[in-house]
């Protein structure tokens, strides 16, 4: 259904600018989340308000960020953003692949960020169970790495309560700075806003609220309406299985990828999942190619083919609201996006002709 007026002229005049999604279908029903539900109180929590409303982009170029000194020194601690600066530094290192794209250890923190947040449910919350989320209780719990679901994340929670010690921030904080970090360290991967000042809790999140790859359409599409997130976003998350391997789901194929080129945040994923027919090396979920054909969906996953500027845009939108269920201090989070490192925009062998022409 198109918009009208001033607001679809603002929306698209914005969308000129940065990767914010027009939205004009009104594809997306956007609420709140916890202290930002009706809006925010701070200049943080108004952004963030502003990203879960469509109205911000989820996205920023801003950058040119200098620590004021080593970490650890009393200039660094003076300033909330300087120790995630230093992070950034190790972060680069540990995820970038021989080859310049982002390695297993990458994808790996970026599935940790989807299972640490994507344990939450608006029902159980709207019921007295407002615990699980972004809160670092997949690593901190020491019950919740163990479950079936989290199969395969467990070296990368090691290294995440590794540098959590090492740097002295908190576990929801560098679970989700990695996840960001780790799309960033791909070609072509957007370079999503991140806010740091997460509480940590060792609460285990309630069980059976992460999607199973045999799961249907239905159950997936409502599991994840009941985290807030709706089918749009739902479609530009799932474009992280761009970058992926599997690894425990079918171990006879393990390292199989679910497109031809792993390891780059490309568009192919869209294209090779409704493809009949299989590159031998690459994996569908059976999740991904039930969801990609669901009416509720199929609209937005086909718009994603050979454009990479729009799933970007919508995926860095769609990763805030994620990166935000369970936070309920949203209003006292601090943005850091100005240490991440710059977009690799371009990547020899990366994906469909004309691509490289569509990025920003
Ligand atoms: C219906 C929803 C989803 C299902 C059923 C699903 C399922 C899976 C499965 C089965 C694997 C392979 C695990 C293995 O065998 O090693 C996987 C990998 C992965 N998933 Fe998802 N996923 C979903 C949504 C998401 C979302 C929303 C994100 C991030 C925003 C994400 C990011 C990843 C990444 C990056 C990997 C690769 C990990 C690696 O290469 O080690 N997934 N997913």
């Amino acid at each position: 259904m198109a918009q009208t007026g001033a607001a679809l002229s603002r929306r698209l005049a914005q969308a000129a600018d940065t990767n914010v999604d027009t939205n004009v279908d009104n594809d997306i029903a956007r609420v709140g989340l916890g202290d930002v539900k009706n809006g925010g109180t701070t200049p943080v929590g108004t952004s963030v308000y502003n990203i879960l409303m469509g109205t911000e982009p989820g996205d920023s170029a801003v950058a040119g960020y200098k620590p004021p000194g080593i970490v650890g020194t009393k200039a660094c601690k003076a300033d909330t953003c300087c120790v995630w600066w230093w992070i950034s530094q190790a972060m680069t290192l540990a995820f970038t692949g021989p080859t310049g794209r982002c390695n297993s250890f990458a994808r790996a923190a970026i599935r940790l960020g989807f299972h640490d947040a994507g344990s939450w449910s608006s029902s159980l919350a709207a019921n007295g169970q407002d615990f699980g989320g972004a809160d670092g209780s997949i690593i901190l719990s020491g019950s919740e790495i163990n479950r079936g679901d989290n199969n395969g994340l467990q070296a990368i929670a090691n290294q995440a309560l590794l540098w959590s010690k090492v740097f002295n921030v908190g576990v929801a904080d560098i679970i989700q700075f990695a996840a960001v970090h780790a799309v960033v360290t791909c070609p072509l991967g957007p370079r999503t806003r991140v806010f740091v000042g997460r509480k940590d809790s060792k609460q285990a999140a309630p069980e059976n609220l992460m999607p199973s790859a045999s799961m249907s359409a239905d159950q997936i599409i409502s599991l994840f309406e009941d985290k807030t997130i709706q089918p749009h976003d739902l479609a530009a998350l799932l474009g992280a299985h761009s970058t992926s391997q599997q690894f425990v789901t079918d171990k006879t194929k393990a390292g199989f990828s679910q497109d031809s080129t792993p390891g780059v945040w490309d568009v192919n994923f869209y294209n090779e999942t409704i493809q009949p027919g299989t590159n031998s090396k690459v994996f569908k979920f059976q999740s991904d190619l039930v969801t990609a054909n669901d009416s509720r969906v199929s609209d937005e996953w086909h718009a994603f083919i050979g454009d990479q500027s729009h799933w970007n845009g919508d995926f860095a939108s769609a990763y805030v609201r994620l990166s935000m269920l369970g936070v309920n201090n949203i209003n006292n989070l601090t943005e850091c996006t100005k240490v991440l490192p710059a977009e690799k925009k371009t990547f020899a062998g990366a994906s469909t002709p004309g691509l490289l022409g569509k990025l920003r």
